[in-house]
């Protein structure tokens, strides 16, 4: 299968599970493995008879959906975002936290893929936060469409090439080496929950303080599919709360509720029912 042929049946395939082309564009080489591996695994001459193979399995729909979902993600990806996390964001939402009495602060990783993220997260939040609010304790839940991702992120270990952006002396507090492995200590595992989710499909139950949809929705998904969802994610949010993007994603216009954080790049605040920033903010 050349590249043309392959880009040709990802422009015809994806609009028809709502994913967007230009999002696949450099991702692709990986893409086409996979889904030239499947080709072959059903013993089908072209991607034309693959074509022709989806027109009447409407299950395979699903096989493809999988072979489309990058797993990409790394240890504290885009460190600048994670410092803004640290420095401006989780101190106001403590705060607000402690405001309406509550014990916890609720996180969600949307698209967490092997726990990279929600891990990175909790390790922020016990290495340098933390102390400073002991009162509150950091729930953070991590959902995937892709349960193979998400037993690998339970289990916690993971190669150094996932780690390339973990600070020097925060990898030796926060992993314990298993031979070649990093294996993330227990105090940072014991907040994060994993669960499979479809976000195409609902927000779980609850509000949230802080949600992160880093390269997934706004980076794979079509236009009127990234509007529904990210809809639907700053519904979850409290009032005050946060939503980080990817670095290089865009918000949609129209979304209601949401305005960009100050100072910052690519994280929102929630200004739903009237919520204003206090003067510590
Ligand atoms: C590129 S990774 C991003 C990981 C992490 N958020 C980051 O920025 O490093 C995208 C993840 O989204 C997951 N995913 C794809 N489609 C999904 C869906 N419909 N619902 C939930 N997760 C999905 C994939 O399995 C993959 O783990």
């Amino acid at each position: 299968m050349n590249d043309r042929d392959c880009v040709a049946f990802l422009q015809w395939a994806l609009p028809r599970m709502e994913l967007h082309w230009p999002g696949y564009r450099k991702v692709r080489g990986m893409v086409c493995k996979r889904i030239e591996k499947r080709r072959r695994a059903l013993g089908l001459a072209s991607l034309d008879a693959y074509r022709g193979y989806l027109g009447e399995h409407r299950e395979e729909w699903e096989v493809l959906g999988a072979a489309c979902a990058i797993p990409i993600s790394r240890f504290f990806r885009d460190r600048a975002v994670f410092e803004n996390v640290e420095q401006l964001l989780l101190p106001e939402l403590a705060r607000n936290a402690e405001r309406r009495f509550e014990r916890s602060l609720a996180c969600w990783s949307v698209g967490c893929a092997s726990g990279e993220e929600p891990y990175s997260l909790s390790i922020l939040w016990q290495l340098r936060l933390a102390q400073r609010w002991p009162g509150l304790v950091l729930r953070v839940l991590a959902t995937d469409v892709d349960q193979n991702l998400l037993e690998r992120a339970a289990t916690g270990c993971y190669g150094a090439g996932s780690l390339k952006e973990v600070r020097e002396d925060w990898l030796a507090q926060a992993f314990d080496r298993q031979g070649s492995a990093y294996c993330v200590r227990p105090p940072m595992r014991a907040g994060v929950t994993f669960a499979r989710y479809d976000i195409r499909q609902g927000a779980p139950p609850g509000r949230f303080d802080l949600i992160l949809c880093r390269n997934l929705v706004l980076t794979y998904f079509e236009p009127a599919l990234q509007r529904a969802v990210m809809g639907r994610l700053a519904g979850a949010l409290h009032p005050g709360g946060a939503l980080v993007i990817g670095m290089h994603e865009s918000l949609p216009d129209r979304i209601k509720g949401l305005e960009a954080w100050t100072g910052t790049r690519a994280i929102f605040r929630s200004v739903r029912d009237g919520f204003a920033p206090g003067p510590q903010a």
